[in-house]
């Protein structure tokens, strides 16, 4: 059962989703809390690309230009109508200031203008919405492994709207480490897709780069493998950057892996979930869906579009928040560090 959405929420109408906390400027229509009616991502990528990572100040700038065309696209190609809406939903944190503060803001001038409920939602909350996407029944409990460019962590979901997070990163994020050590390379932006493009010509066993905390827990560190790799080109500047890129590849698809699978076992999980851009990883979808099938678990894979950033995401988290009638004040806040625990702990009430 993917969860019970109370009393009243069949009548939800569909819901307008708002992302904008980092470098995509995203809008989304949600039905029935899982059917995607369109899904619009304007990325940025260009626009950071020659700085080798996301420019707050730019990012913020741009969501200015490309929200309000995102979101009439969004609602055109839904063929759903304002009045139909149920709500409007936006991403509250965490991410950056500015840019969610562009979003939040968009979000409730609409809701004001529209008469619709508003909510604010998390980021990471969202990224676990993301296996919900066009799929009809989830087998709880789930693991969801969220690896972002922001954050590593694994998640147990028992029902929607109940998490535990059961280890993350104590220093870098996945994505982060991809991101460095392509920089590194001087492989460019975004590290993640091209790391794995460098990697198809690699071979994955030319280095032994380290697996840290691999054998124990279920918290994840990635700083020492960056140096490790970061040393290992500085010892033999000649060495073939394939190889670098694919062994270190390995390196963090093997602990991703390995703790996902034992976080599953631990909790006698029957679904195992990735979601965050590093789960666009094709060597890592490719392993999870092998090592999941191999140990009796249902693996979702949302699509790559539904694993990096977006608004549907966003929408179908909104879409449930208010279902359970979890609607937020007009007066919410964003909160650039906000945490996942902030949202299990919420009452009835939603954010306030
Ligand atoms: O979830 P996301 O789009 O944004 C955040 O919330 O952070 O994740 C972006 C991160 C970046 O670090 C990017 O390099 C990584 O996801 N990424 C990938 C791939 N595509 C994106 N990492 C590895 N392989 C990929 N194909
Ligand atoms: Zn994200």
């Amino acid at each position: 059962m993917v969860g019970d959405p109370g009393r009243g929420a069949p009548e939800l109408g569909p819901v307008l989703g708002i992302e904008t906390s980092c470098d995509e400027t995203a809008a989304a229509v949600i039905a029935e809390g899982r059917r995607v009616l369109s899904s619009i991502v304007a990325s940025q990528v260009d626009l950071h690309a020659r700085f080798g990572g996301v420019v707050p100040e730019i990012a913020g700038r741009a969501h200015v230009e490309l929200l309000v065309p995102a979101v009439e696209e969004a609602v055109e190609r839904s063929g759903v109508s304002v009045e139909e809406l149920g709500g409007v939903a936006v991403t509250v944190g965490p991410g950056l200031v500015g840019s969610l503060l562009v979003g939040a803001a968009t979000a409730k001038a609409l809701a004001v203008a529209w008469g619709k409920p508003f909510v604010g939602v998390n980021h990471l909350e969202g990224h676990l919405y993301a296996a919900i996407l066009d799929e009809e029944e989830i087998e709880m409990p789930m693991v969801t492994l969220l690896v972002s460019g922001g954050h590593t962590m694994l998640v147990e979901v028992e029902e929607l709207g109940t998490y535990r997070i059961l280890g993350q990163t104590l220093d870098d994020a996945a994505g982060e480490a991809f991101d460095k050590v392509a920089r590194f390379l001087g492989l460019g932006y975004p590290g993640g897709p091209a790391i794995e493009k460098a990697a198809r010509d690699g071979d994955p066993h030319a280095f032994a780069f380290p697996r840290p905390l691999e054998k124990e827990g279920l918290d994840f560190s990635f700083s020492g493998l960056k140096t490790a790799v970061i040393r290992q080109v500085r010892q033999d500047p000649a060495l073939k950057v394939a190889d670098v890129a694919a062994s270190f590849q390995q390196a963090v698809v093997d602990v991703l892996v390995t703790k996902a699978l034992r976080a599953a076992r631990e909790i006698g999980a029957r679904t195992l979930c990735l979601g965050g851009g590093v789960a666009a990883n094709g060597p890592l979808r490719q392993r999870a869906l092998d090592e999941g099938a191999r140990a009796g678990l249902r693996v979702l894979l949302p699509s790559k579009m539904n694993c990096t950033d977006n608004a549907a995401m966003i929408a179908a988290c909104g879409w449930w928040m208010l279902a359970r009638g979890r609607e937020s004040s007009l007066s919410l806040g964003v909160d650039p560090n906000m945490a996942l625990v902030a949202v299990a702990s919420l009452g009835e009430g939603g954010y306030r």
